[in-house]
């Protein structure tokens, strides 16, 4: 037993991968604040069963699907359309979206730079141990800063992590003004608002970018599908996978 084992493996900093070690880890990707952490004192309990023995069960990868985009882009809409396409072949998925973790986990942040990062911070995290339970977690938030995002990617490896960019106009995101949140901001009523009076970080090196504002929905589920494919995330057992309950 080293003194490493002890911590979860992405906590294992610099000075314990020996020397010459290069890799950015975990723990240098934190906000500054995450690095002297208030919970000391606390050991990493490793499970018997593993994120290996759980993805042969399930007989696909855990794995992060990241959405990006305006709100209003599609993200939570092609993340839930992927959803039960995959689930319809017996696929173990889970849909976080904005709207919905901000009810909850996230309902004391608001929309500061300072308060997103946390809500990615903790969203991040919260997808990575769905990931290791053997879950394809697809994810949709504005998600706005690249540097979240990459230190979300800079936690796992790089197999399990596919940014999508949802790239659509933001002339489109609020004709479209599902929720009515546009008009409000442009009215004055919604401050820090993303693409209005707060910045968007288009990601720069997405693994895909899909028109969500002017392609078919089918199309981009399709064009997601296929990077799930060419990652092993997903086989073509899996799609071919006659789920016998459509429930
Ligand atoms: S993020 O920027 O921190 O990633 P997140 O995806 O969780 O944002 O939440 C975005 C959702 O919150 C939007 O779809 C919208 O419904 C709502 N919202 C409320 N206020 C704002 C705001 N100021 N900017 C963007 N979205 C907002």
């Amino acid at each position: 037993m080293t003194a490493n084992s002890n911590k979860p493996p992405s906590l294992l900093i610099r000075e314990d991968w020996g020397e010459g070690a290069q890799e950015p880890t975990h723990h240098s990707l934190l906000p500054t604040s995450l690095r002297d952490p208030a919970s000391t004192n606390v050991v990493w309990h490793h499970a018997t069963v593993t994120r290996a023995r759980r993805e042969a069960q399930n007989g696909h990868r855990g794995a992060i699907i990241w959405f990006t985009g305006l709100s209003g882009s599609g993200k939570s809409t092609l993340a839930h359309a992927i959803e039960e396409a995959l689930y319809q072949r017996g696929c173990r998925t889970f849909v976080m979206d904005g709207d919905n973790v901000r009810q909850g986990l996230c309902g004391d942040l608001g929309f500061s730079a300072q308060d997103r990062q946390e809500n990615i911070r903790r969203i991040g995290e919260m997808a990575k141990l769905f990931m290791e339970a053997g879950v394809i977690v697809l994810a949709a938030f504005i998600s706005p800063y690249r540097a979240d995002r990459e230190r979300i990617r800079g936690m796992v490896e790089p197999s399990d992590f596919i940014e999508i960019f949802c790239d659509t106009a933001i002339e489109i995101c609020e004709a479209r003004d599902v929720k009515g949140i546009y008009k409000k901001a442009r009215a004055g009523e919604i401050s820090e608002f993303t693409g209005i009076s707060s910045r968007y970080e288009v990601p720069e090196n997405p693994e895909l970018i899909v028109k969500t504002g002017t392609a078919e929905l089918n199309t981009c589920v399709q064009q997601v599908i296929d990077v799930m494919m060419e990652r092993e995330i997903i086989t073509t057992a899996n799609l071919n996978h006659e789920s016998s309950k459509k429930v």
